[in-house]
């Protein structure tokens, strides 16, 4: 079975949004694409509202992954990492996003259409799609220990 995935991002990641989105529908290892919004560069809703949306789908297990875009990647970080269960990271560099998952198994991955080059973003995302969290490794424990604060 292929990934769940959940894109979302504001005005200010429409344009990356929607280029990623199109790389991850072609993408055999994708099954599924779900897009939250928003949907033009003139639809105003807010971050946050997005990137919650997101996370609470994720942590429904109605998705495995979610990508979302905002000017920097910050503030859709902050925001999905409220919802209790996910792990939301700001990644623009490759070692980055490879430890977001290999070490954090993070499930969200947040970018700033204002801060990284198209080409590198859509370089990240398909590496991305390749990595997988080892629950037997040396980072397991220390997940689990981020899992127990939240009492799950
Ligand atoms: C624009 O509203 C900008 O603040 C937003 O896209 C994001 O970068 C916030 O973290």
């Amino acid at each position: 079975m292929g990934l769940r995935i959940v894109v979302g991002g504001d005005n200010a990641g429409f344009n990356y949004k929607e280029a990623l989105k199109q790389d991850l529908e072609k993408d055999e290892r994708v099954e599924e694409v779900t897009d939250v919004g928003v949907v033009g560069t003139d639809d105003g809703t807010y971050y946050p509202n997005v990137a919650i949306a997101a996370a609470e789908k994720v942590a429904a297990g109605e998705a495995d992954r979610a990508l979302l875009i905002c000017g920097t990647g910050l503030g859709v970080a902050i925001s999905a990492n409220k919802v209790k269960g996910v792990r939301a990271v700001t990644a623009h560099d490759i070692y980055s996003v490879q430890r977001s998952v290999l070490s954090n198994n993070a499930q969200v991955l947040c970018m700033g259409e204002r801060v990284v080059g198209l080409e590198l973003a859509r370089t990240l995302v398909k590496e991305w799609l390749g990595l997988e969290f080892d629950p037997t490794s040396s980072s397991g424990p220390k997940v689990d220990a981020i899992c127990a604060y939240e009492g799950i």
